[in-house]
């Protein structure tokens, strides 16, 4: 796959993958790839762990559930993020950024305004919806053929320093080179970040996986080959929504618009 087409077609998978297992060969490139990542200093701090076993993803799965059950139950994720929902095309048509909740029930839909007060959240709460979104987020992991954590070396990543940057940059590049050398090999990623989110539920999955003292888990990735036959989850997003590239990049110095040439270049 050329390098441009591979870019443009990575998305995050949000349904589930076809059950087939990763092949030995396509594991082997996807790491290989990784590794060939920038660093600073060649530092390479990043370790990947593959979990295939499935009594394993069923645990991590759980855990998945159960963070986004809690999270959407107490309210605090549509507050905290809710700059990030839209739930109309007039609203990514005005912003051209955050996650379009294109697909929910029918029933649902009159609520969604009111997500964002006290009553909302009960209402929602009411009408299942942690249950449903901590359902499909646990099935969706523990199907997932693949689930990759990333872990960084704490020699590198301290906080307040400035190699904690330079890692998490470098840890960047690590994902963005995962993911489209999974595009080009048929295969869909996303992330699994609803874990994190809950100190507790993070520390379940490093103690899971073993991470030692000097390492530090920082993020959950699932992996396995796309099927276009498989249907979305029952509440869903998409985002494939981007600002111009004129209101993004600016020429010289902050606030000049680029160049027309340039612009109508780069678009
Ligand atoms: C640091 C980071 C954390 C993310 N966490 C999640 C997540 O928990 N669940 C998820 O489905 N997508 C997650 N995403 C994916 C973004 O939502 C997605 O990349 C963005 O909406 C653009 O959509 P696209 O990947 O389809 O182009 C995360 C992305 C990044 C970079």
């Amino acid at each position: 796959m050329d390098l441009y087409d591979a870019i443009h077609a990575r998305h995050t998978t949000n349904g589930a993958f076809d059950s087939r297992p990763v092949s030995q060969e396509d594991k082997q490139r996807l790491l290989e790839m990784a590794a060939r990542a920038p660093s600073h200093f060649n530092s390479q701090p990043w370790r990947f762990i593959l979990v295939e076993n499935a009594a394993r993803r069923k645990q991590i799965g759980h855990i998945a559930g159960e963070s986004m059950r809690q999270l959407i139950e107490n309210g605090e994720f549509w507050q905290q993020y809710r700059r990030y929902f839209r739930f109309n095309q007039h609203e990514v048509d005005t912003t051209h950024d955050g996650i379009h909740f294109d697909t929910m029930p029918n029933v649902l839909k009159p609520f969604v305004k009111y997500l964002f007060t006290d009553q909302g959240n009960k209402v929602v709460n009411a009408m299942q919806v942690p249950r449903v979104l901590g359902n499909d987020a646990r099935k969706l992991v523990e199907s997932s053929p693949l689930l990759l954590g990333l872990a960084l070396n704490r020699t590198e990543y301290k906080p307040d320093q400035l190699s904690s940057l330079y890692s998490v940059i470098s840890l960047g590049a690590v994902v963005q080179t995962i993911w489209l050398s999974a595009t080009a090999l048929g295969m869909g990623l996303q992330f699994v970040s609803t874990p994190q989110e809950i100190p507790t539920q993070w520390a379940r999955v490093s103690q899971l996986l073993q991470i030692p003292d000097n390492f530090e888990l920082l993020l959950m990735l699932r992996l396995g080959y796309v099927n276009p036959d498989i249907k979305r989850p029952t509440i869903d997003w998409t985002s494939p929504q981007r600002k111009g590239i004129h209101e993004l990049a600016f020429q010289e110095q902050w606030g000049e618009p680029l160049t027309n040439e340039h612009d109508a270049a780069l678009q």
